[in-house]
């Protein structure tokens, strides 16, 4: 089964923790991952990695380099993600549970690209868990359909961006999204 057919199917399972019926654009990838280093070895952490459209573009852009794990809570997409991308560091859990386990390791990261449910961004501490990670050049990307920004949710996680960040800036829609998307950049953790 296509990967594309493989999530859509976890869509009608489970539309409220799926979040959208379709994976996220290369376009709006391209967007998320602009903080990526192009040199070095970083660290990538992917939050809601579903079927793996956005895995396989975060692999591309590491090109072997660095460190990419990827946090899902659906077993049968994570079992999808780990058969398709060896090289990846699947984790199969609730992102705040992942996020607890990260800290205890001190792992840091110079990525958290973020395709989860807004509903979770709302969280000032789930928000504050991600940016603990963070390398002092690091950045978190979220990317959301721009229709939900309507949602009072929308509202409560940019509020909890602009507590936890010194810097948050949400970027133009990306119209080759469908649906269309904005991407939320955040850096700067206030410490
Ligand atoms: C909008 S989809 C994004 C999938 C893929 N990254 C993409 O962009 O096409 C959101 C994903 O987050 C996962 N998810 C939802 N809630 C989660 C949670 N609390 N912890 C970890 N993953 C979660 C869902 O199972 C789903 O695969």
């Amino acid at each position: 089964m296509s990967d594309v057919l493989t999530f859509t199917r976890e869509f009608v399972r489970s539309p409220w923790t799926t979040a959208s019926p379709l994976p996220t654009s290369g376009a709006a990838c391209d967007v998320a991952l602009a903080p990526l280093p192009a040199r070095g070895d970083p660290v990538v952490l992917e939050l809601g990695a579903g079927a793996g459209a956005t895995s396989a573009i975060v692999q591309h852009r590491l090109a072997g380099r660095g460190r990419h794990l990827a946090v899902e809570v659906n077993p049968r997409l994570a079992a999808v993600l780990a058969q398709r991308f060896p090289a990846v560091e699947v984790v199969c859990a609730e992102a705040v549970v992942a996020l607890a386990d990260l800290a205890t390791r001190e792992t840091r990261v110079d990525l958290v690209f973020s395709t989860l449910p807004l509903s979770l961004a709302e969280d000032r501490g789930f928000v504050a868990a991600a940016a603990a990670l963070l390398t002092p050049g690091g950045a978190l990307t979220q990317v959301q359909h721009s229709w939900a920004r309507l949602l009072p949710w929308a509202r409560a996680a940019e509020q909890a961006l602009h507590e936890v960040f010194e810097e948050v800036v949400v970027s133009r829609t990306v119209w080759r999204n469908a649906p269309p998307a904005t991407v939320t950049i955040a850096r700067r953790p206030r410490r």
